[in-house]
């Protein structure tokens, strides 16, 4: 039987951190021992809300194709490329753009709260309004099976739906109906207690050397009642705690019972979680000082996915086109 194709992109903003691995790159890791998968670096979506910033965008692609070979994402499992380098992921969106209505884009919650959330930006833009179409293009120009992403981006899929049928129900029968994989997300919370989340400065990143990670775990928020090791702690509002269940499962109990009974103080639970995750991103680092070097290696890698990629886009794109009777 054919495997089932799955798509999914990752957009570069920033170095990939612990809630970009736990929340998606350990499930990409797991999909592609079992399907057809085809995963990029979003760079045109980057654009939609990093456009006054390009010189840096350039660095965080590299950052990002780094973060993601490192974590184990493998060009012989894998389809990996980015995104620009298939420029019919463009063409298609502009061939989607005029069949979608505006009122479809307008409502998209992203729309509104991207907006509010990037106070400071303009966003009010031409592009940035098409980001969904443009994913809708992703997805439908390799005419996937499954896209596994996080709740945040399932009226994305929603909308790629649509637009797919109302594409089908115009022209011809071209684009069969993605589903979305829902990834379970485990609330990695940032250092601040908030979202892990770039956009928020709290992050842990997989890059980060053991003294920048050593600092930012003295930095974690724990139970704001403890003042002293004296105080009894409630582990169920320390970001520390939401660390061990994570990445400590085993001594859970333990922890809470003398957390709660005052009888281990903040201290002692920051340096064991320092200890599990050192040992955590102990393979990745290992992995990513490899890879650095070799750095040509990775332009090739991405090259490689941009050609395999772009021979399934480009049919598709062929027929939209035909179908649109630009043929
Ligand atoms: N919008 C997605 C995010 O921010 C990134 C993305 C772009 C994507 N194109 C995609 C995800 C296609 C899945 C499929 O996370």
């Amino acid at each position: 039987m054919k495997k089932k194709r799955v798509l999914s992109g990752i957009q570069p903003t920033g170095k990939l951190h612990l809630g970009n691995l736990l929340g998606a790159l350990e499930n990409w890791k797991k999909l592609q021992e079992q399907y057809e998968c085809f995963f990029f670096i979003a760079d045109y979506h980057a654009l939609t809300s990093l456009y006054d910033n390009p010189k840096e965008l350039n660095d965080i692609i590299k950052d990002v194709a780094i973060d993601l070979l490192s974590v184990g994402i493998d060009p012989n499992k894998s389809v990996l490329f980015k995104q620009s380098d298939v420029p019919e992921h463009a063409e298609l969106h502009l061939l989607l753009s005029m069949i979608t209505p505006l009122a479809w884009v307008q409502r998209v919650p992203s729309y509104k709260s991207k907006i509010k959330e990037m106070q400071g930006k303009d966003l009010g833009t031409y592009g940035f309004l098409g980001y969904p179409v443009l994913q809708a293009a992703d997805i439908l120009i390799y005419k996937a099976d499954y896209v596994p992403v996080g709740e945040d981006q399932l009226p994305h899929i929603e909308l790629t739906r649509e637009i797919g049928r109302r594409f089908n129900s115009y022209y011809s029968n071209v684009f069969p109906e993605p589903k979305d994989l829902l990834t379970k997300m485990p609330n990695v919370p940032g250092l601040d207690g908030r979202k892990m989340s770039k956009s928020y400065n709290n992050t842990i990143n997989l890059s980060d050397s053991s003294a920048e990670l050593k600092k930012k775990v003295n930095m974690m928020i724990t139970d704001p009642a403890r003042i002293t090791k004296k105080d009894k702690g409630h582990p169920d509002v320390c970001t520390i705690f939401a660390f061990h269940k994570m990445f400590n499962k085993d001594s859970l109990e333990v922890i809470s019972k003398e957390c709660k009974g005052a009888e281990r103080g903040c201290v002692q639970c920051k340096k064991e979680i320092l200890e599990h995750l050192e040992k955590y991103l102990a393979p990745i680092q290992k992995k990513r000082e490899e890879i650095l070097k070799h750095p040509k290696k990775i332009d090739d890698l991405l090259s490689q996915g941009a050609a395999k990629a772009r021979k399934i886009a480009a049919a598709t794109l062929a027929q939209a086109k035909q179908s649109m009777g630009l043929a």
